[in-house]
């Protein structure tokens, strides 16, 4: 079988019969060769309850397999029907302000609740049975968006318990309870885990610990959830994948992990945000730093499996897309790694939440300026993903990324502008914008492939990755570190052994003595003979032998002492940084880094062009896209073929070129 590579999701349910050909038609003339299908209907799979009826469903994966179009299903779980909720009203969610959340929206479940798994159990099985072996069905997709509009999830009394039973098999007793929490503080010490609640809303505080616990396992019953249906798909479909459409950085699920049970992981892609003004050249680097946050998941390519196609909003609308817009933008996910994109949606919904969430086709369902412009977009790239199949991008530079920091630094941010994927977004933004690709990595991701690995507050530490990241520059790597690393155990207790960062001070080669939260204050640092502003935080630090200040502060009482470090250690290097960069300084310590590890910009870099590449072992793949209105030139590099585009060098709005190039 080809491989595919477009497709849009398709909700037939929403239409009239006597349509449903047409649809199928329009979709083959524009090139589309697979629909995502069933995810919220739950109701019209089992009207009522154990009376099943997959008749409608049959016959659109019939039709739309006459016309080559191939099906993903997916499990109707995020929209349990009123029947269901009627009779165990006990499915719905309570939030952490002890209220129940009603039936109307969609997740209004809670999925630890045993009755609704056994709803889940017997309609994930039947509809496994019955398209396992469908020659038109090729895929799955469990629940939609797990942990979207889940807020902090659910605290019912079925919560509460499991939540009791994951904390005795991780501590054992009640004991290494309180120990790990540190509940000596305000009396919270429990004599038995019987006694642990899930964590309502307080009058005042919450003990970080517990919190920290809270969200790991909140995230562990979202991958326990979907653990369950995968094992009856695979038990049924052999041969058909499982993935699962992601939300980019969203925190609610450990992705890595999350990524165990899928073939591949998908993702859900908006640029145009949701009602938020259209600012293209501040949000590029964002769009981008989410796609490399998705190939990171499972160190593969992924699939798109909703790409923007048309306006998009709810109750409050967002920009029109320009004519262009929406293929860079679709160019922009394969660039970074996407081996399919499926649109969002094929045609805008004319009734319920999503009236206004723009699909292909307009409400009218006449194909319009957006059905033109993406038929033309899949019959000039289709026959290019093909060739290019198998590639990836290859980066140099990594950046740490980890659910559990993310999850620590939302318990305490320090300061209110502070967010640890904001953080890490940052030092990204300075790559990006000089055409250096980056990777993300999780902790326990291999470290070794990068030349710069950059690790941004790594606030909760272990021994192993201590030791990682010492091994790491000892046998030649480059690594930033910054301000807030060691500054916790696993538990979230603050450590006391030494000065920060803790054993890491040895590879940093300094030590943190005090330090400054920068609130509503900024603080001047002298790098390089230059003054540059900095935010967020001051580390107060001493030299250890061996090190070597790059910049200083030059403001507040700490004016002329150290600000960023480096510090030469086995075959590597090891950077401080003891603040938050603003960007100028961010820039500048960039170019510093990267020509000490000789890693180059793959293009020099044009405002909103975009560049990106993937490659196999024989041929590399340049993007060049550009993000903006106008036209744009940029420098080709020597010795390519154009695969895409006509002149090298010169793109009109919206373009992308692709440029092959052989490797020697
Ligand atoms: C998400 C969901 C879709 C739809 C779109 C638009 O990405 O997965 O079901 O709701 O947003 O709102
Ligand atoms: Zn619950």
């Amino acid at each position: 079988m080809k491989e595919l590579h477009f497709g849009v999701d398709y909700y037939p349910e929403h239409w009239e019969r006597e349509r449903w050909d047409r649809d199928a038609l329009l979709m083959q003339e524009m090139g589309i060769q697979m629909v995502r299908m069933a995810e919220f209907s739950w109701h019209k799979l089992e009207p009522r309850e154990g009376s099943y009826d997959f008749g409608w469903l049959d016959e659109a994966i019939a039709l739309l397999g006459k016309y080559g179009i191939y099906t993903i299903v997916g499990t109707p779980t995020a929209a349990p029907p009123a029947w269901m909720i009627n009779k165990h009203p006990e499915i719905l969610p309570v939030d952490r302000e002890g209220r129940v959340r009603g039936f109307g929206g969609r997740h209004h479940d809670c999925q630890s609740n045993p009755v609704y798994r056994e709803y889940i159990r017997k309609l994930v099985t039947k509809m496994a049975q019955h398209y396992g072996e469908n020659p038109y069905v090729i895929g799955w997709q469990p629940d939609n968006e797990l942990g979207n509009s889940h807020q902090e999830l659910c605290t019912c009394a079925s919560c509460r318990s499991r939540f009791q039973d994951w904390l005795q098999k991780k501590y054992g007793t009640a004991e290494e309870l309180n120990r790990a929490w540190g509940t000596s503080f305000w009396s919270q010490e429990y004599n038995d885990f019987s006694e642990v609640y899930a964590p309502r809303l307080t009058v005042t505080g919450e003990n970080p610990s517990a919190m920290l616990d809270w969200k790991r396992f909140c995230s562990d019953l979202i991958v326990d959830f979907t653990r369950e249906q995968a094992e009856i798909i695979r038990k049924y479909a052999k041969n058909q994948f499982i993935t699962h459409n992601y939300m980019g950085f969203a925190d609610k699920v450990d992705y890595y992990k999350l990524g165990e049970l899928l073939d591949f992981v998908s993702h859900d892609q908006y640029p145009g945000g949701f009602y938020l003004p259209r600012t293209p050249h501040e949000e590029n680097h964002v769009l981008a730093a989410t796609l490399d946050v998705v190939r990171s998941y499972k160190n593969q390519p992924f699939w798109i499996m909703e790409q923007q196609s048309g306006i998009t909003g709810w109750e409050i609308m967002g920009r029109a897309p320009e004519p262009g817009q929406l293929s860079a933008w679709a160019m922009q996910s394969i660039a970074h790694g996407a081996d399919a994109v499926v649109f969002f949606r094929w045609r805008t919904c004319a009734m319920g939440t999503e009236q206004y969430w723009h699909g292909i086709l307009p409400h009218s369902g006449n194909p319009g300026r957006r059905y033109r412009e993406l038929q033309d977009f899949i019959q000039e790239v289709d026959p290019l993903m093909d060739y290019m199949h198998g590639s990836m991008p290859r980066p140099e530079v990594g950046i740490v990324f980890s659910f559990e920091q993310e999850y620590a630094f939302r318990i305490q941010p320090h300061h209110k502008d502070l967010s640890y994927t904001g953080q890490v977004q940052k030092y990204y933004r300075a790559l990006y914008e000089k055409n250096i690709p980056v990777d993300f990595v999780s902790e326990e991701g291999d470290f070794k492939k990068y030349k710069i690995l950059l690790a941004p507050l790594q606030y909760l530490m272990s021994p192993e990755l201590e030791e990682k990241y010492m091994d790491y520059v000892r046998q030649g790597g480059h690594l930033l570190l910054t301000m807030r690393t060691g500054v916790k155990d696993r538990n979230n207790l603050c450590m006391t052994e030494r000065e920060l960062p803790g054993r890491l001070s040895e590879v940093a080669g300094i030590e943190v003595l005090d330090y400054d939260c920068l609130r509503n204050a900024e603080v001047e640092v002298l790098f390089h003979g230059r003054k540059f502003l900095a935010n967020i935080w001051s580390d107060l630090m001493r030299l250890l032998p061996g090190a070597k200040v790059l910049a200083a502060y030059a403001s507040e009482f700490y004016a002329g002492e150290p600000c960023i470090t480096a510090h030469p250690y086995g075959d590597g290097i090891c950077y401080y940084v003891g603040t938050e960069p603003g960007e100028a300084l961010m820039e500048a310590l960039m170019d510093e880094i990267l020509s000490r590890a000789e890693v180059d910009s793959i293009l020099p870099p044009v405002q909103g062009v975009e560049c990106m590449f993937r490659e196999n072992d024989r041929e590399r793949f340049l993007f060049v896209i550009n993000h903006s209105g106008q036209e744009k030139c940029y420098e080709a590099p020597q010795g390519y073929q154009m695969l895409k585009g006509l002149q090298a060098g010169c793109l009109g709005a919206y373009e992308t070129q692709i440029l092959k190039i052989e490797k020697s």
